[in-house]
């Protein structure tokens, strides 16, 4: 299938940007140094049903806390895992939820900036990447 290329070096942290692949949206998320803090804490771990993502919803190179190949930089399927819904990028968090985080508008889906789900929501895993890579220091490939 075609892959679509997307620059990165303009996207400011804290920005998310979408892009369409395979008919389906994928964010590509600039996130902050505070985001990347937030994902580590252990008790935010404690909130999320797979914070390991042993559910196998990303490649292998993604498979690690901050589920991208950069830090910084988060690339996911916007689809979720419940039943097809487009979740909102919710950078000030909600009452519930202190940090930035994905909320899902259908049925109340949670998505840390990892994609990871939280306990307690009907959605069963986390979004899901789709595979990617780098061609230079700013331009990645989706597909
Ligand atoms: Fe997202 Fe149901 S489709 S919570």
């Amino acid at each position: 299938g075609a892959s679509v290329r997307v620059g990165v070096s303009k996207i400011e942290p804290g920005q998310m940007i979408t892009v369409a692949w395979q008919g389906k949206p994928v964010w590509v998320l600039r996130r902050t140094r505070q985001n990347l803090k937030n994902l580590d804490l252990e008790s935010h771990r404690e909130e999320l049903r797979d914070p390991d993502s042993e559910v196998n919803q990303q490649p292998d190179y993604a498979k690690n806390t901050y589920r991208s190949i950069k830090k910084e930089v988060f690339v996911a399927v916007g689809i979720c895992t419940h039943l097809g819904c487009v979740p909102n990028y919710e950078p000030d968090g909600r009452a519930e939820v202190k940090h930035a985080l994905f909320f899902c508008p259908c049925h109340g889906s949670k998505f840390d900036l990892a994609g990871r789900v939280f306990k307690g929501v009907p959605a069963p895993t986390n979004l899901i990447i789709p595979p990617h890579h780098y061609l230079d220091n700013k331009v990645l490939e989706i597909g």
